[in-house]
């Protein structure tokens, strides 16, 4: 066969040149950074879910070597009721494939399809020290909260996190303020590994694209949104149009602002965050403009972000709602993400283990 007759090359110049180009593209292919991070199956997800993290993946999906996780094993520390799981695993991986994830690109898989990841949590579990364990703010918020079951894996937990990240040699990890104390845990973890055993792992840091992490605050300057609690300040992916209008319209605003140019209150500054995310940028200057000169109408303001709140959603939503039906569907996707989270992690695994040397023959 004739390969680019219209050139005129010589055919073995084409053909080098094209195994020149393989090369070069398997190479950069090769030095993709790797990027891994997770979400545990536990409520829904919301906006803050979504600004905070999801985007990111979709973003990062194209320029990295990217892992999305599942994490069913940490959701055991706090539901040890697994009932609802499947329903959870099923809407948490249609929810993130109709933002726009895509299984030919990342890695989307369950924890627990990962065998690899129960075995670095034990080797982690040997350089990992009850006081520092103790001493994690979301482990003391959590035995608060479950006085009853204050397990180990709840004081593991961010050993078990640790492993997920690093069984693929990850740098960065999308995630939001909260994590960020596990990710300090988890780069001292791996600096001990390292020291121990040998340089294997890079030490993983929180990503997100050189911008303040996105705080996505709840309709009611309680704090942020979120998945189990504060529901009615809450705006879910799953939230249908109605509900949508309803939280808003219910959000607190007060009479406005009496002099030109006030300090927002939280409540009201948290309407425009909002705004900034889902509404065009004239209609937010509009509603500044109105505070500051005093003749705001929050009335307004709320239909205009429900309407644009909806609109942004309910693509979204639907899209997740007939991906959740396509059961056969679900399974292939969580089937390709395992294979590939599988072939990584044993290839981290054959170096931990030749590197602990637990290789005897
Ligand atoms: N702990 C994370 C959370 O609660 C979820 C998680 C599990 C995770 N494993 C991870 C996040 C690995 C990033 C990387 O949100």
């Amino acid at each position: 066969m004739l390969l680019f007759p219209a050139s005129g090359k010589p055919e073995g110049i084409v053909l080098l040149s094209l195994s020149f180009s393989y090369l070069r593209r398997a190479m950069t292919v090769a030095k993709k950074e790797i990027v891994m991070s997770g979400i545990r199956p536990t409520g829904y997800l919301h906006l803050g879910n979504y600004f905070g993290a999801i985007r990111n993946y979709v973003k990062m999906q194209d320029t990295y070597e990217c892992y999305f996780m599942i994490a069913d094993l940490h959701s055991l520390t706090t539901h040890p009721d697994t009932r609802e799981l499947r329903d959870h695993v099923h809407r948490v991986l249609a929810e993130n494939l109709a933002c726009g994830l895509d299984p030919d690109k990342a890695a989307l898989y369950c924890q627990s399809h990962v065998p690899e990841t129960s075995e670095l949590y034990l080797y982690l579990n040997m350089l990992a020290y009850k006081g520092e364990l103790e001493k994690t703010t979301t482990f003391k918020e959590k035995a608060r909260l479950q006085p009853d079951n204050v397990n180990a894996g709840l004081l593991t937990y961010p050993v078990l996190q640790t492993a997920d990240i690093i069984l693929h040699r990850a740098r960065y990890v999308p995630v939001g303020k909260d994590q960020e104390q596990h990710l300090e845990m988890a780069r001292n973890f791996v600096k001990r590994f390292n020291h121990r055993y040998g340089e294997i792992f890079p030490e993983p840091i929180a990503f997100n694209f050189g911008e303040e992490l996105v705080k996505v605050p709840a309709l009611d300057g309680s704090g942020k949104m979120s998945k189990s609690e504060n529901q009615n300040a809450t705006i879910y992916l799953s939230d249908d149009d109605d509900t949508i209008r309803k939280k808003i319209m219910k959000a607190q605003t007060d009479s406005g602002p009496k002099e030109p140019n006030s300090p927002k209150p939280a409540y009201i500054e948290n309407l425009f965050l909002l705004m900034k995310l889902v509404c065009d940028e004239a209609m937010v200057t509009k509603y500044e403009q109105d505070y500051n000169q005093c003749t705001i109408r929050y009335g307004d303001m709320k239909k205009q972000l429900a309407e644009d709140m909806v609109r942004f959603l309910q693509p979204i939503r639907r899209r997740a709602e007939e991906i959740r039906n396509d059961i056969r569907y679900l399974k292939q996707v969580m089937e390709q993400g395992a294979e590939k989270a599988r072939a990584s992690a044993r290839a981290t695994m054959e170096l931990v283990r030749q590197a602990m040397g637990l290789n005897y023959f």
